[in-house]
């Protein structure tokens, strides 16, 4: 998607300074060659969020995550390659000249005018006198005036063409028009998609607008909110209604409230309740998990208090759970939403109820009310449990879920694992890409470990070690794949390790960890040439003994059969030399 020239974001890169870039967001300071300071990315006490000026690269040692400039401003931001390019430009005053015919970036940028136009139009029409209406129904509904303007709220007149004339003239083609999602098309012409309605632009993490939510006010149109189609913007699944306003809010919380309306989202954000997102109007994804989990790991699910909220609020638990976040519930009393509680309860005791959330597998069980089950519907509903409970990928989590669910339902634990073992993996709704992406890159065979070893060794600071180890060991020691990647871009490619550059190879962000975690080692060890052989004897004896234990089986199979074993027992002979000789 990036049409930005190579030779750009080169500049970009040069010019930037990592620490320059981190401080303005995390409180640094000088420790020998380093700087250190409390991680974005994850909650902690003490500072293992480290920047290295000289490499140019960040690494947590904490959590792990770690990059460039760019991946930084990427992470932090929650926004694209190319986009962080371009904020980092625009923080330099260098200029990006896009490569010709760049239709794709044209087409972006008409899509966000479009948006900003129709949002201002929209607002325009809620403060004159024909929002009067529109204004009055939101105020009853007890929005101040800031709040509206603070998140840009609209009305969209009771008319098909005031959008089509308002962009008319402004230079947009046929094909932006039809992409933008703001117009319906039909034989007798363009229309405004969105009539009568209040707006609640959705916006980018970046802050831009980039599609609507429309309510009806004054009408009994059987649809109460019409929403923006899928568009090169906007992709439902993953976009949260008011993260420009409150990532900050919930990092520094470490914990977001969940809720599922816009107007939830308002009325909780106006009283201040700060670390809050909406999902408005789709179900919660894998997605979502992804754009969550660097920003905070607790989520507190606080859905409308009837049972399709509740049963969402089910489904959504086991997907934080599976993807790795902490899923908290908080139930309004039933038949209200969060908004009416705020407005019936007061914020205080809202709030209160806030903060003491229940952990979400007690919520599942009250709200299945799991305890009183009996006979095929209690046998049910624990395989429902041991079938999700086999999804989560952390051994700690898992065990801790066994241990609550055998003692609420009163199983015996080794029961409830055995009917955990006979559940099949189901991951038809998560797509592969996004599981490897969502994973920590952890090696702990000893074979695993000895390549790691060895290509950290290609990162080391010394050329003479690099060059050293470069010439003892070669291409088919290496089988995981993302190892066989770096020594490939550092032979092959000749790729210089000196320059943060090497990390764009990655975009797989644990990927980018990974390799910057390599890139930050800086350890000289003194006994290289024993850490090398180490590594060698083991990668190379591996499939040594693989084949041996491979022939072993012939031999047995061989001898109970009564046939002649002796070429297979020589070649044995020859393997198990060929092992002592490593
Ligand atoms: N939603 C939608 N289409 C609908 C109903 C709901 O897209 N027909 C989405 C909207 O994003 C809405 C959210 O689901 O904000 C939650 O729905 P609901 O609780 O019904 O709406 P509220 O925003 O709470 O609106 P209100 O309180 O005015 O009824
Ligand atoms: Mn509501």
């Amino acid at each position: 998607m990036s049409k930005i020239p190579e030779t750009t974001i080169d500049i970009v890169r040069d010019t930037a300074d990592i620490v320059d870039i981190v401080s303005q967001y995390v409180d640094l300071k000088q420790r020998g060659a380093n700087f250190f300071g409390l991680c974005p990315f994850h909650s902690e006490k003490t500072a293992s969020f480290s920047v290295a000026p000289a490499k140019q690269i960040y690494h947590c040692f904490g959590c792990n995550s770690g990059g460039n400039v760019f991946s930084f401003i990427m992470e932090y931001q929650k926004i694209s390659f190319p986009e962080a390019v371009k904020l980092l430009a625009d923080h330099y005053n260098i200029s990006i000249e896009l490569d010709n015919n760049d239709t794709e970036s044209e087409i972006f940028s008409a899509l966000y005018n479009l948006h900003y136009l129709a949002m201002e139009l929209y607002q325009n029409n809620l403060f004159s006198d024909d929002g009067g209406e529109a204004l009055k129904y939101l105020y009853d509904r007890g929005f101040t005036e800031n709040t509206l303007k603070q998140f840009n709220v609209g009305v969209s007149r009771d008319s098909w063409d005031q959008l089509v004339k308002h962009v008319k003239g402004k230079g947009f083609t046929k094909h932006q028009i039809n992409q933008s999602g703001l117009f319906i098309h039909s034989d007798k012409g363009v229309f405004d998609r969105f009539r009568n309605r209040i707006m609640f632009p959705i916006f980018h993490p970046s802050g831009k607008p980039i599609a609507f939510g429309g309510r009806i006010y004054n009408s009994d149109d059987p649809a109460k909110y019409l929403n923006s189609p899928e568009t090169p913007l906007y992709h439902k699944s993953n976009i949260f209604y008011g993260l420009h306003a409150t990532r900050d809010s919930i990092r520094r919380e470490e914990s977001v409230i969940l809720v599922e309306g816009y107007m939830d989202f308002l009325k909780l954000y106006q009283s201040s309740i700060p670390n809050i997102l909406a999902i408005s109007g789709t179900a919660f994804t894998k997605k979502h998990v992804i754009s969550l989990n660097r920003i905070s790991k607790k989520v507190i699910l606080l859905y409308d208090g009837d049972s399709a909220g509740g049963n969402a609020v089910l489904k959504a638990g086991w997907i934080l759970l599976q993807g790795g976040l902490e899923p908290l519930v908080v139930r309004p009393p039933e038949g209200l939403d969060p908004d009416d509680w705020i407005d019936k309860a007061g914020k205080k005791n809202v709030l209160n109820e806030i903060l003491s959330p229940q952990p979400y597998i007690y919520f599942n069980i009250a709200f299945n009310k799991g305890k009183t089950l009996q006979g095929s519907d209690r046998k049910q509903f624990i395989n429902n449990l041991a079938r999700e409970i086999k999804n989560i990928d952390d051994g700690i989590v898992r065990n801790d879920m066994i241990r609550i669910v055998s003692d609420q339902l009163m199983v015996e634990e080794q029961d409830f694992i055995r009917t955990m073992k006979t559940q099949r993996i189901i991951k038809d709704y998560i797509n592969e890409e996004e599981i490897t992406s969502n994973k920590s890159l952890i090696f702990t065979s000893k074979v695993d470990k000895a390549q790691v070893e060895l290509i950290k060794l290609l990162f080391c600071a010394d050329e003479n070690i690099r060059k050293y180890v470069k010439s003892v060991i070669k291409p088919s020691l290496f089988t995981i794949p993302i190892i066989k990647k770096i020594y490939n871009l550092i032979i092959d490619e000749n790729l210089s390790i000196e320059t943060s550059s090497f990390i764009e190879y990655f975009q797989d962000r644990n990927e980018r960890d990974f390799i910057t975690k390599l890139l930050f080692n800086n350890d000289n060890s003194n006994a290289i040439e024993e850490i090398v052989t180490d590594c060698l004897i083991i990668l190379k004896s591996e499939p040594l003994k693989q084949k041996i234990s491979k022939l072993r089986v012939e031999i047995r199979e061989k001898e109970s059969r009564g046939q002649d074993s002796s070429e297979e027992l020589s070649a044995l002979t020859e393997l198990r030399k060929e092992l002592n000789d490593l």
